[in-house]
C-alpha cells in the first residue's frame, strides 16, 4: 500500500554522508533520553549505526514495549511501527522515518478479504473451533481483527508457542498472511501437508471444498515475502556443491522446499546467533535479506568465518531500503525544533484489540 511521502527539502537531499552524520549527531545529543532509535536487522548501515536498539520485529516490539522514550523513531517498517505506538503509553510517540516503507507481505491481507474469509468459514465449520493467528507483518486492523475473535500475533521467533497455543484453544488456525511461515511452523509441530489448505483469498471459499475446509487444521493465508521467495532449492545445491561442507541458515518466510533443505531455519535474530555460534572456519550461506546478509559478513570476517547469500543475486527489501540517513536526520531535525513528523498513530478502537492480540503473543513467549 503506497502511503504519502512527499519529497524531502533540498537540505537533506544535497548532503554529504558526513554532513548528514554530523547533524543526526547533532540532534540525537540535543533530544537525549526522550529520544529511542530502533533499528530493524534489515536496516541499511547507514541508518543501523543510529540505532539505540536493534531486533528482530519480535525483539523491537518488546523493547518499544518496555520504553519510556517520549519519542519513538522505528527504522524499520509501517507493521512494526504501528505495533510499536499500539505497545506504547498514549504520551509516547512513535515515528517512520519514510511513510512509505511499508510491507509487500503485510498487503497481501486487508480487513475486508479476512473478514470475508472468516464469514465464508463460519458457513461450513464450528468457527468457535477456529483460532485466527495473524503474522506480525499484517495491519494494525488485522492485529484486532484476530484480537476480537480469541486469537494472537505471531513472529517468526515465536510462531511454534503461537501455534500450539492456538492449538490448545482450537481445532484450526486461520493464519494469515504469510503461508510459508504458517506451513513451515505446522511441519516443524509434527504437521504434514495433509493437515494444511492454502486459502487463496481471491476465489470463493478460499477455492476450497467444504470438505477441505472442515479437514484441514491449517488454512494458511495465499500470502507471501517477494525477497524470501527468491530462495530456491537450487542455492542450496550450489552452495553445497561450491562450498562443502558450509552451513545453510534461512528465515522461515522461505518455502518449504528451501527450508528442508537447510541445516537451521530461524528468525533474523536467530540467524545472527546461529552466524555467532559457528566456529571460526566455518562458512555460512544465508537466505534472508541482503543487508543483513552484508553486514554478518563484515562481522564473521573479523572472527575467521566466511558469510554469503545464498542467492548470488541481491535481494534487498525495497521498502526496508526506504529508509535513508537523511530521512532519519530530518525526522530528528523537526523534533528538535518542536515538530513532530510521520507519526504513526493506531486509533484507539482498533489499538485496543491489537493490543489483545500482542500482548497474548508477549505473555504466550
Ligand atoms: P523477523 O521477525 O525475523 O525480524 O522478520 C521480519 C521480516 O519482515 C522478515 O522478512
Ligand atoms: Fe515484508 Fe519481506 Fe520486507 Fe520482511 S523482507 S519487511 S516480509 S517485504
Amino acid at each position: 500500500m503506497l502511503r504519502l511521502q512527499g519529497p524531502l527539502p533540498a537540505g537533506y537531499t544535497d548532503a554529504s554522508p558526513d554532513a548528514l552524520a554530523e547533524r543526526i549527531q547533532a540532534a540525537k545529543d540535543h533530544l537525549g533520553d526522550s529520544l529511542l532509535i530502533l533499528g530493524h536487522h534489515y536496516q541499511r548501515e547507514e541508518v543501523m549505526v543510529w540505532a539505540d536498539a536493534r531486533g528482530d520485529s519480535y525483539a523491537l516490539a518488546r523493547i518499544a514495549s518496555e520504553s519510556d522514550a517520549r519519542h519513538i523513531v522505528f527504522c524499520g517498517v509501517h507493521f512494526m511501527a504501528e505495533s510499536a505506538d499500539v505497545l506504547t503509553k498514549p504520551e509516547q510517540v512513535v515515528m517512520l522515518p519514510d511513510l512509505n516503507a511499508g510491507c509487500s507481505m503485510a498487503d497481501m491481507a486487508d480487513l475486508e478479504s479476512v473478514e470475508e474469509a472468516w464469514d465464508e468459514i463460519t458457513r461450513v465449520t464450528d468457527i468457535d473451533r477456529v483460532v485466527p493467528i495473524t503474522y506480525m507483518n499484517s495491519s494494525a486492523a488485522l492485529k484486532a481483527f484476530v484480537g476480537e475473535k480469541g486469537g494472537a500475533v505471531c513472529t517468526s521467533t515465536n510462531a511454534r508457542a503461537v501455534l500450539d497455543w492456538a492449538l490448545a484453544r482450537g481445532d484450526k488456525v486461520l493464519f494469515f498472511p504469510d503461508q510459508h511461515l504458517g506451513r513451515n511452523t505446522g511441519h516443524a509441530m509434527g504437521f504434514t501437508d495433509a493437515d494444511m489448505r492454502v486459502w487463496n483469498p481471491k476465489l470463493e471459499l478460499g477455492g476450497l471444498e467444504e470438505a477441505d475446509v472442515k479437514d484441514a487444521t491449517f488454512l494458511l493465508w495465499k500470502g507471501h515475502c517477494s525477497v524470501h521467495q527468491r530462495f530456491r532449492p537450487q542455492h542450496i545445491e550450489e552452495a553445497r556443491r561450491d562450498h562443502p561442507g558450509v552451513m545453510v541458515v534461512v528465515h522461515p518466510e522461505c518455502a518449504r522446499e528451501v527450508v528442508e533443505m537447510a541445516d537451521q531455519v530461524g528468525s533474523t535474530d536467530f540467524i545472527i546467533k546461529a552466524v555467532k555460534a559457528a566456529p571460526e572456519g566455518s562458512t555460512i550461506a544465508v537466505g534472508t535479506e541482503i543487508h543483513l546478509v552484508q553486514r554478518l559478513a563484515a562481522e564473521a570476517e573479523a572472527e575467521g568465518k566466511t558469510v554469503f547469500s545464498l542467492d548470488p543475486l541481491i535481494c534487498p527489501c525495497s521498502t526496508m531500503f526506504r529508509i535513508d540517513a537523511a530521512h532519519l536526520c530530518w525526522v530528528l531535525e523537526e523534533l528538535v525544533a518542536g515538530r513532530v513528523v510521520n507519526q504513526i498513530s493506531v486509533p484507539e478502537d482498533t489499538a485496543h484489540w491489537a493490543r489483545v492480540a500482542l500482548e497474548r503473543m508477549l505473555a504466550i513467549t
